[in-house]
């Protein structure tokens, strides 16, 4: 990468926008929750307020209304106190205009000044409505004032009758003001409150989310060196201590994975360590003093045979990482298992007639199974082998074979010297030799890779072996592996 994206690599790591972390989503939605809530309760005070304002507007105005459908029902001198009537409540904040507006839709009487300020039309029509039946609404007068309006039909009596139109305005221009301060009011606790709400979001997500920055800080921080230490599970909440206890398991598995790569790796320097110096020794051995052509020959020849060995370590290595690795394709055919079985007794028999040890197969020659060929060829070899190497002279090693159920059992069985129940458990390692002191000079020099690999190819196939032996009874070793190859990749 180069420098100036690695710059822009790092800029962005380390500005997150909020909606990209955890936290910053969980404060947007609390804020945002709060916001939705608050602006619900504000929104019905503030409508409440100014519906029950209003009521009360309306009470004055419906006792004016009454007042006056009394005055203009009444006779000729009830109705001369109407030009009173409409002059009464021309002082304070909340003067009162009303007009009568005869059938005609003209003005009979009025406030002074009134029609400078409300027009009839500023008022809700009552054209066609019932007498006495009332409508209500605000209005914006020409002074800019904000006014109350009613206006209903009234039963006349006189030169009115039969009905006239009553309008009433009254100036609320004070609630106004009120209802304008109680909504800048509630604008800032809105936003007080969101900001209050931001703060105390931020705080409590960050508690709640803190154990997680700590899990992070352990992951990031384990290394190769520091694979024994454990999170402190102690304090964690209730959903992030099952987290954490995975977390532990996890490096428990990477531990005991790392020790045992550690061990292997050990365990092939040292396997290439000994064929090593071997050759070392002998070329400084022959390179001292004047040797014959034979001392010479003698040296290479003893090199070779080092070098073969090194070349079969590291071809076996290669094999078992072969069969270790999933991925690994199998070239899946019919075997038969009887010829199977008699084609590794046919390899091993030139050397079990040179033992001295009768080699023999016992199996049925309809059983079929689909496998690797070549695979189980080398599983099984290996096995015979052993059993070959273990067994003295005059013994017996039996190659059998059954099919059991969707599986074929594959059962090699010597009576050789057996195996030590301590060493049992752990003769499928790599480089496990049961048997150190007699193949360290004597001609079975194994590796101890044999039983590694057919572990491996046996598990390829999604199979089992297992291995029970008797100290100077013998050994028996089974495979067990399915008969079809789709059964093959769903177990493997
Ligand atoms: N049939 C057997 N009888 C007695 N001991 C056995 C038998 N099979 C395996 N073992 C013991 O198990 C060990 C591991 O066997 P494995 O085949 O993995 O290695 P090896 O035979 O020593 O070497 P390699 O197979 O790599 O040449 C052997 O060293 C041996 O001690
Ligand atoms: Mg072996």
């Amino acid at each position: 990468m180069s420098s100036a994206n690695a710059d822009y690599a790092d800029a962005r790591a380390v500005f997150t926008p909020p909606w990209r972390s955890l936290a910053g989503q969980l404060v947007l939605w609390f804020v945002g929750a709060s916001f939705l809530l608050i602006m619900a309760v504000s929104t019905t005070l503030y409508f409440g307020v100014e519906a029950q304002t209003n009521w009360l507007d309306d009470q004055l105005l419906e006792k004016r209304f009454d007042t006056m459908r009394s005055i203009v029902s009444s006779n000729a001198e009830g109705q001369s106190w109407i030009g009173h009537e409409v002059s009464e409540d021309m002082e304070g904040p909340r003067r009162v205009f009303v007009r009568l507006v005869s059938a005609d839709g003209r003005a009979h009487d009025e406030t002074p000044n009134m029609s400078s300020l409300i027009g009839i039309d500023d008022f809700p029509s009552a054209h066609g409505l019932a007498p006495n039946i009332m409508r209500r609404g605000s209005a914006l007068a020409a002074d800019g004032r904000h006014y109350r309006v009613l206006s209903a039909r009234a039963a006349a009596a006189g030169p009115l009758a039969p009905f006239v139109t009553v309008q009433i305005a009254m100036d609320t221009t004070l609630d106004e003001v009120v209802r304008r301060r109680y909504r800048y009011s509630l604008l800032w606790i809105i936003v007080a409150s969101l900001g209050l709400c931001a703060v105390i979001g931020h705080f409590v997500v960050s508690r709640a989310i803190g154990p997680l920055t700590r899990i992070t800080a352990a992951t990031s921080s384990v290394t190769t060196m520091t694979l024994d230490q454990r999170l402190d599970l102690t304090g964690l909440p209730r959903e992030l201590h099952e987290l954490g206890a995975q977390f532990n398991t996890m490096l428990d598995r990477l531990q005991t994975a790392y020790a045992g790569l550690r061990h292997y790796a050990d365990d092939v320097a040292h396997e290439l360590r000994t064929p090593l110096n071997k050759m070392l020794l002998g070329a400084e051995v022959a390179l001292l003093g004047a040797n014959s052509t034979e001392a010479y020959r003698d040296a290479l020849e003893q090199n070779m045979d080092q070098c073969e060995k090194l070349a079969q370590l590291v071809q076996r290595l290669l094999f078992i990482a072969r069969a270790d690795n999933k991925q690994t394709a199998l070239v899946v055919e019919p075997i038969n298992l009887h010829d199977k079985l008699e084609s590794v007794r046919a390899y091993f028999e030139e050397s079990a007639v040179d033992l001295g040890i009768d080699l023999r197969v016992a199996a049925p020659h309809d059983v079929t199974f689909e496998a690797d060929r070549g695979l189980v060829q080398r599983a099984i070899a290996n096995l015979v082998a052993n059993a070959l190497s273990h067994s003295s002279r005059g013994g017996e090693v039996v190659l059998s074979g059954e099919a059991v159920e969707g599986d074929v059992r594959i059962v090699v069985t010597d009576k050789g010297c057996g195996i030590g129940p301590e060493h049992v458990a752990h003769v499928f390692n790599r480089f496990y030799r049961a048997d150190p002191d007699r193949t360290a000079g004597g001609d079975r020099d194994g590796m101890g890779l044999g039983l590694a690999i057919t572990k491996g190819i046996v598990a390829l196939h999604g199979g089992t072996i297992s291995l029970q032996s008797a100290p100077g009874k013998g050994t028996c070793v089974v495979i067990v592996l399915p008969r079809e190859s789709s059964t093959v990749s769903a177990r493997s």
